[in-house]
């Protein structure tokens, strides 16, 4: 027997310290005009020592809260990330200890910005063998602990915070506003990897004893070139989604896009054509937060009334790797 998949509370949370765009010109050759033109982007909340699990551990308690679960009723904790608090121990466990439990299965994912979408996949799987499965996933980027702030082609897009979802195989009416998960399609590309990377540290570039970091250390990356295959993807896994459960553009509420660049996202609606009342777009207030930008910007849609009962909702998200991947999610 397959049981269902509904997405029963949300929840999500950024570190208080901001960072505008003016403060970049304090640090860069950089200007308000340039960002906001180039990305959209006008501020972005900023870690002051928080890590990936204390803005994980957050959002989650807002999620476990709508979902009318305590933490002790997770059956299993899935934590998006590529800025864990440590390789060892993974971020999943830290959460877990935090969240005052133990004796589930947790497992940490990287795929880049795609991390929300992809442990979408994962859950859904988890729901479907088991009547009583309560899934936490998280998503959540320190990212600021990976971005070269001399580097001004890169400091200026990202930002930190988290997004949580709890993803039940049960819902009940006293869930107000769960989402039913439709749909999911995931795809990657290795040959793309070089585009967009953090390389120090892992085994390919080991650090040594007294080495000082390098710029390998942060996050590098070819800009255009990016932009294109970000555009591309994702309005192709968007069709496909779309085709594979018989579903028109028109017939999709709302779409909620990975948040990088204002003009990524504008791109892909006008390819979609649709009217810019159906994209949800934040970028402004939180920049590039990487695995936490769908299911930050996706709570506070949900937040904000811009989701309603029945409504068919898209996620769609592209990152490093590359990865990219959709959700369809139906209120
Ligand atoms: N301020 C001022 N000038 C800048 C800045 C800055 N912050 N950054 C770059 N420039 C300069 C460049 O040096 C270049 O100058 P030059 O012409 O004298 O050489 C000029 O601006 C144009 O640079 P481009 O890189 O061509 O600018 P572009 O219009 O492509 O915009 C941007 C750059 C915003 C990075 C864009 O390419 C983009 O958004 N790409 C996608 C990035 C993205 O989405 N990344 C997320 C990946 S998701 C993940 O997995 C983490």
């Amino acid at each position: 027997m397959k049981y269902n998949c509904y997405i029963t509370g949300f929840g999500f949370h950024v570190p208080e310290k901001i960072m505008t765009n003016h403060d970049f010109e304090h640090l860069v050759d950089t200007s308000d005009e340039w960002i906001t033109s180039r990305t959209g982007i006008k501020q972005r909340h900023i870690s002051a020592g928080q890590t990936c699990s204390d803005l994980a551990y957050q959002a989650s308690l807002q999620a476990l809260k709508e979902a009318l679960i305590t933490p002790q009723e997770l059956t299993h904790i899935i934590m998006a990330t590529f800025t864990p608090d440590t390789y060892l121990p993974n971020a999943a466990c830290v959460l877990l200890e935090k969240l005052k439990h133990s004796n589930i299965a947790v497992m940490d994912i990287n795929t880049a910005c795609t991390g929300f979408v992809s442990g979408l996949e994962i859950a859904r799987g988890l729901c479907a063998i088991s009547s009583k499965a309560n899934v936490l996933l998280v998503a959540s980027e320190v990212l600021t602990s990976r971005v070269n702030f001399d580097d001004r082609s890169t400091c200026v897009l990202f930002g930190d915070g988290a997004g949580a979802a709890v993803i039940s195989s049960t819902c009940s009416p006293a869930h107000n506003m769960a989402g039913s998960l439709v749909d999911v399609c995931l795809k990657a590309d290795g040959a793309l990897g070089e585009l967009l990377t953090v390389k120090g540290g892992g085994s390919a570039y080991p650090l040594t004893l007294g080495q000082p970091v390098g710029e390998n250390f942060f996050v590098q990356m070819e800009g255009r070139e990016v932009f294109k295959h970000a555009v591309r993807s994702m309005y192709n896994v968007s069709l496909e989604i779309l085709e594979n459960n018989s579903v028109r553009p028109q017939d999709v509420s709302l779409v909620v896009p990975h948040q990088a660049n204002i003009r990524i996202i504008d791109a892909l609606a006008k390819k979609m054509n649709l009217d810019s009342s159906r994209i949800f777009v934040n970028v402004q207030k939180y920049g590039n937060t990487s695995a936490a930008s769908v299911p930050i910007a996706l709570a506070e849609a949900r937040e904000s009334g811009k989701i309603r009962a029945g409504d068919l909702v898209l996620l769609v998200a592209f990152g490093g790797g590359f990865t990219w991947g959709a959700a369809l999610v139906r209120f």
